[in-house]
């Protein structure tokens, strides 16, 4: 038998105040919704069901990885109603059901395969996660006769004694499918927020005498996001874990606090992690590399032994003990070799620089193709645009670029050669040969004199 997910992500989130659906709001790199989603297939939920409304088109994109089937909720009449637009969905199956919020994206993998052993070891028609907080604003409460789970009120509907009750719905669930489809027809908008509640479910399986439960966890896997302050309070915990993962696994972080790894991110043993870092994407960096303060670097493979300083590297590849930084910009589509020096002030735009290729500083390559052994001097700009089109430079292996020399591309420079510095090349430079392309120096004897401009204290 195959267990289904259904993820509630119809919503709007009024409280965040923005413009993106709020389950689409991002966590250590990833949505909320995308989250839920992999934590569900990775616990065994195959089949995974969103339940879409406000940004619906948006949704259906951003999850669009994910090969989910998809519901859509016209209107937002409350959590209930949205699993009852569901009920297409489920109509034939049979078996168990989760539904989980695209709004609390911490719950963890292990938590959800025990949830899903304690739910059928039970034999419950439901099941549901909750959590014991002292500060239980906004959830909605799990009321008990002794042990005995009788139903879910909201934290709007509650009374006075009830808003004391510290455990609190996660908004997590495992219903027998056939039940909660019957007990949906029940469900009533007579509320102080006039929506139809799932959590209502609870209440009506009880009254039909059917057997539920409830299983505290650890608020941390629980917390719900409905404001921006959540929002951070979510990456935090996200953050300690993903940097607690790879601490674990061998790598250095200098200070956790101030070191921002995506969930996606892999990182080789005995790399150091210096602060104020940001790993982002699908980065994968190499075993015994340093990454001294303040870089960002995306989507891009840095291999072994690598220094980065105070750079950005931007969907590229860096290969195996090439020092990056200070101040370097790795951009898109740049593959740069082994041993190679990026240095300071220096950008690089979708080119490739081969092996041993140095380019120690204040040098602008893009749009072009660079050898072996290379040194490039001090002020080098490849002149990739001619205001109108992007042309391609083709540098060979063991060339010599002297400070301050344009490269106009399209151009070629072959092996072996030699170029001096202030030179504008606009034509081919031939294999082992020296191009000098500036004008010669004339020196004008006594022009200063003679033009009256000598100063005293030099005479
Ligand atoms: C809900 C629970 C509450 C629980 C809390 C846990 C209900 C009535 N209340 O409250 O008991 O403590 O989660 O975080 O279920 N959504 C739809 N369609 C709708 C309304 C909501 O798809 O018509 C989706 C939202 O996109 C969101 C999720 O359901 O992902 C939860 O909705 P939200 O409004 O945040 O519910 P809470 O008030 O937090
Ligand atoms: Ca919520």
């Amino acid at each position: 038998m195959i267990n289904c997910a259904l993820i509630l992500a119809a919503g709007q989130g009024k409280r965040i105040k923005s413009k993106l659906p709020k389950v689409l709001h991002k966590v250590c790199g990833k949505e909320m919704v995308n989250h839920v989603i992999d934590t569900m297939r990775e616990a065994g939920f195959q089949e995974v069901n969103v339940i879409i409304g406000k940004g619906a088109d948006r949704v259906k994109s951003d999850t669009s990885s994910r090969e989910v089937s998809y519901s859509l909720q016209e209107e937002q009449l409350g959590t209930g109603h949205a699993v009852m637009c569901a009920a297409e969905y489920l109509k034939d199956k049979k078996g168990t059901v989760a539904i989980f919020t695209g709004d609390a994206p911490l719950i963890q993998v292990d938590t959800v395969k025990k949830f899903l052993a304690y739910h059928e070891e039970e034999k419950n028609s439901a099941t549901l996660l909750s959590s014991i907080v002292s500060d239980a604003t906004g959830y909605g409460r799990i009321v008990r006769n002794g042990s005995e789970v009788v139903k879910i009120v909201e934290h709007k509907d509650c009374t006075p004694e009830q808003l004391q009750i510290k455990e609190i719905n996660a908004g997590m669930y495992l219903f027998d499918i056939e039940e909660l489809l019957a007990s949906l027809k029940s469900l009533s908008n007579n509320n102080s927020q006039g929506e139809y509640y799932l959590t209502d479910v609870v209440g009506i399986l009880k009254s039909q005498g059917r057997k539920l439960g409830a299983l505290p966890i650890d608020f941390q896997e629980t917390l719900g996001v409905n404001s921006r302050g959540e929002l951070a309070i979510a990456e935090d915990i996200m953050r300690k874990r993903i940097n607690k993962k790879h601490m674990d696994n061998g790598v250095t972080i200098i200070d956790p606090t101030s070191t921002y790894i995506g969930v996606d991110v892999e990182i080789g043993q005995d790399t150091i992690i210096y602060p104020n870092n940001v790993l982002e994407g699908k980065t994968i960096i190499g075993e015994d590399c340093i990454l001294y303060p303040n870089c960002r670097i995306c989507d891009s493979i840095v291999k072994d032994n690598v220094t980065v300083q105070s750079s950005v590297i931007l969907n590229s590849e860096v290969g195996e003990g090439t020092d990056v930084g200070p101040f370097a910009y790795i951009r898109p589509e740049s593959v740069i070799g082994k041993n190679t020096r990026i240095g300071d002030f220096v950008e690089i735009k979708k080119a490739t620089i081969g092996d041993g290729t140095k380019v120690s500083h204040l040098t602008y390559i893009g749009d072009a193709e660079v050898g072996k052994d290379c040194n490039f001097g001090c002020g080098t700009v490849v002149v990739n645009y001619d205001g109108n089109k992007k042309h391609k430079t083709i540098v060979g292996d063991n060339v010599f670029v002297g400070c301050n020399t344009n490269l106009v591309s399209p151009v070629m420079v072959k092996n072996n050669s030699y170029i001096a510095a202030g030179s504008t090349i606009t034509k081919e430079v031939p294999q082992g040969s020296l191009a000098i392309a500036r004008a010669k120096q004339v020196n004008i004897d006594g022009w200063v004199e003679k033009r009256g401009l000598f100063k005293k204290k030099n005479k």
